[in-house]
């Protein structure tokens, strides 16, 4: 039986709570920790465990075996380590730390640790997001040309002013390209595979009164197996759109857009719906972090590290990290 605590008590903690609860026969949520003393409080009397308000604390005491880090991202990296070091196991959410150096420097922590870590890239877990990558991967539809990925959602000056941490260099690490659109970049390069050249360009149009972080960016991608990719982010549209992502081969072009659709060279079409369809405020969120929780807990005896590794994890930041900033 494991023995689980959460760090950081906001918006992502209902996630990584209903997750560690429909965990029940693997492990007991035992603590959690936020340094804002009213949310700790109200976040473990909902569950049932201990409040901390000092997560060092928290580890000396309770001594889990995983550690949700559920803060935000200027934090990812210093208690990934602290828990680490302790051979604790991590659930880390995105990014795996704000900066490139930082996420180079945990895959080595990793490495010296007994524990296992996990990136919260859950939407590598939608069924969509698995059919693509299976059937790309099969190399049945022949030469892959290119890609094409897009994410235009909305935030406003609310969301940067709550928070204290998101629209700031030093806190969040960037702007919509590590926040909001990681996980579209994250499935790009899963799926097409090792990038060999990066250009690109992040600006803030709509938020410099708030932020220093930048709120639109497009990137040119040229892929190892010869192919090439165009992403575009921003938060500065009017909705949140679904994300937008395609696929280009020589016998069908795939389309992620809520549904996979494959249309064929022979003009059939194929359709993969979902199967947990995200709803409410947050369904940009998708649905899958119960998924690879539950993934990660099953394989957390397992001899080889987790899939979704920090190496992983720095694949998205050495992208972000080639782009220029304007
Ligand atoms: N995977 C996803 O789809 C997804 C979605 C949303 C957020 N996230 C990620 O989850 C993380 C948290 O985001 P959020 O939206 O919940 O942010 P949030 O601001 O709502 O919550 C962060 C919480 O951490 C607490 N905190 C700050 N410093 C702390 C410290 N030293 N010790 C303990 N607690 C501390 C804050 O008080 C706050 O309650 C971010 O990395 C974000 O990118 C991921």
């Amino acid at each position: 039986m494991e023995k689980t605590c959460i760090i950081g008590c906001g918006a992502i903690f209902a996630r990584h709570s209903e997750a560690v609860e429909a965990l029940k026969e693997k492990t007991v949520l035992a603590a959690v920790c936020d340094i804002k003393k009213e949310k700790a409080i109200a976040a473990a009397e909902k569950f049932g465990c201990k409040a901390y308000f000092d997560y060092v604390k928290m580890l000396d005491e309770v001594k889990p075996t995983v550690v949700h880090v559920c803060t935000p991202h200027y934090l990812h990296f210093e208690m990934a380590a602290e828990c680490l070091k302790r051979n604790i196991n991590v659930v880390l959410e995105k990014p795996s730390a704000e900066t490139y150096e930082k996420a180079l420097k945990l895959c080595e922590i990793a490495k010296n640790s007994s524990a296992k870590v996990c990136v919260c890239f859950q939407n590598r877990y939608n069924k969509t997001s698995q059919a693509l990558k299976t059937k790309i991967s099969s190399g049945k539809y022949g030469k892959i040309y290119g890609a094409r990925a897009f994410v235009t959602w909305s935030r406003d000056d609310a969301y940067y002013a709550e928070s204290g941490w998101r629209g700031k260099m030093a806190t969040e690490g960037g702007g919509v390209l590590i926040n909001q659109s990681i996980h579209t970049l994250d499935l790009m390069q899963w799926v097409m595979g090792d990038v060999v050249k990066v250009e690109g360009t992040a600006v803030n149009h709509r938020f410099k009164h708030i932020n220093d972080v930048e709120d639109t960016a497009e990137i040119a991608l040229d892929f190892a197996n010869g192919s090439r990719g165009i992403f575009f982010a921003t938060v500065g549209y009017v909705k949140d759109s679904p994300i937008f992502l395609e696929i280009i081969t020589e016998k069908a072009v795939f389309t992620l857009c809520d549904s996979l659709k494959i249309n064929y060279a022979d003009g059939s079409v194929e359709t993969v719906e979902n199967d947990r369809v995200a709803t409410g405020e947050k369904a940009y969120w998708g649905d899958s972090h119960t998924l690879l929780i539950s993934d990660f807990y099953s394989k957390i005896h397992d001899p080889e590290a987790f899939w979704v590794s920090p190496e992983e994890g720095a694949k998205c930041m050495r992208i972000l990290n080639e782009v220029n900033r304007l």
